[in-house]
């Protein structure tokens, strides 16, 4: 069943996070569904522009439809990551996101505004609900001054204003994390200071948190003996979920870490089987490996177990 991510965040405030996945193809799709079934927890479809022209949008959308149909106790929303304008209003006139993120936070403050104002507009017209962004994500590292980092980070005062003036209905913050397989170059730094004050200045309103794979070493290591170069890659201690989720994080994105599960299960499957040439063989692995990953994510989030209250809520 698919929902906004409103009534997701409704459930779950202040109590743990609903897993937003990126998806690109049919093996993550079938691994996607399964693995929140296994571990009974609504969660969340991600849909990136470059997913959307990877095949085509359309088969794409339509392998979720399916999915849909196959899993139907899954309850999940569909969601743009990343969206522009342009790619925001398309996915808010095609009728078939449930949610969709403008993510306007490399302009200046004014013009973020109203950007988002707009795709606002039209998508509470059609009860889409919509994600904005402010503050700057990546190149949040250790050894910068903490005054040039600090100015990345999301300004807590500017939050509340951002999000009365924009109407939007959750917002992801800058608070030290960053896309992709190397984050932090010293040690770990989540900045929870700066997520305890946002919190205060939006009680009860819906965070997100960008940029939050772990990066497991293991996967890291396994990768690179099986001819991946990947060193130094490093992630967010999933450890730190809950407590993100008690500071107002409803919604944390995972995109990497499913990638490396990918990277790691083809290298292995051609390292230690060179006669195979049958693309159902590492698939096959490959979607019971990405099941098992999201349920194991999904425990850490803490929205393992919560499937069946949340259909209550929904059906309501
Ligand atoms: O934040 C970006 C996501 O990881 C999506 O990545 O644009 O390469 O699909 P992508
Ligand atoms: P990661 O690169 O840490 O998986 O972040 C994904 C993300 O934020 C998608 O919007
Ligand atoms: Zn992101």
């Amino acid at each position: 069943m698919i929902v906004t991510t409103k009534k997701l965040f409704e459930a779950a405030y202040g109590k743990y996070a609903i897993g937003a996945y990126n998806i690109n193809n049919l093996e993550q799709i079938v691994g996607l569904f399964r693995g929140n079934l296994q571990s009974k927890a609504p969660f969340i479809i991600q849909i990136s522009k470059g997913a959307r022209s990877y095949t085509d949008k359309i088969l794409l959308e339509g392998l979720i439809r399916s999915a849909d149909e196959v899993y139907p106790d899954a309850i999940f929303a569909v969601h743009l990551d990343h969206g522009d304008e342009a790619a925001a209003m398309d996915c808010i006139e095609s009728g078939f996101y449930s949610s969709v993120m403008i993510d306007a936070s490399h302009e200046d403050f004014d013009t973020n505004i109203a950007i988002t104002r707009r795709v606002v507009e039209a998508a509470h017209a059609k009860g889409i609900v919509v994600e904005a962004e402010l503050g700057q994500l990546g190149g949040v590292e250790e050894h910068v001054q903490v005054d040039e980092a600090d100015a990345k980070l999301t300004d807590p005062k500017q939050a509340r204003e951002f999000v009365e003036r924009s109407g939007c209905d959750s917002l992801a913050v800058a608070i030290g994390t960053s896309h992709g397989a190397f984050k932090f170059s010293g040690s770990q730094s989540l900045h929870f200071d700066v997520l305890e004050q946002i919190q205060k200045e939006l009680p009860g309103f819906p965070l997100v948190m960008h940029g939050s794979s772990s990066v497991p070493q293991d996967e890291v290591r396994r990768i690179n003996a099986a001819g991946g170069k990947i060193e130094g890659a490093k992630g967010v201690d999933a450890t730190q979920f809950r407590h993100a989720a008690e500071l107002g994080v409803t919604k944390i994105n995972i995109d990497t870490d499913g990638r490396l599960v990918w990277t790691r299960v083809h290298r292995e499957v051609f390292r230690d089987k060179p006669e195979v040439f049958d693309l159902r063989y590492p698939g096959k692995i490959f979607m019971q490996e990405y099941a098992n990953f999201i349920a194991e994510k999904n425990e850490y989030l803490g929205s393992a177990g919560h499937l069946d209250e949340v259909r209550e809520i929904v059906s309501k």
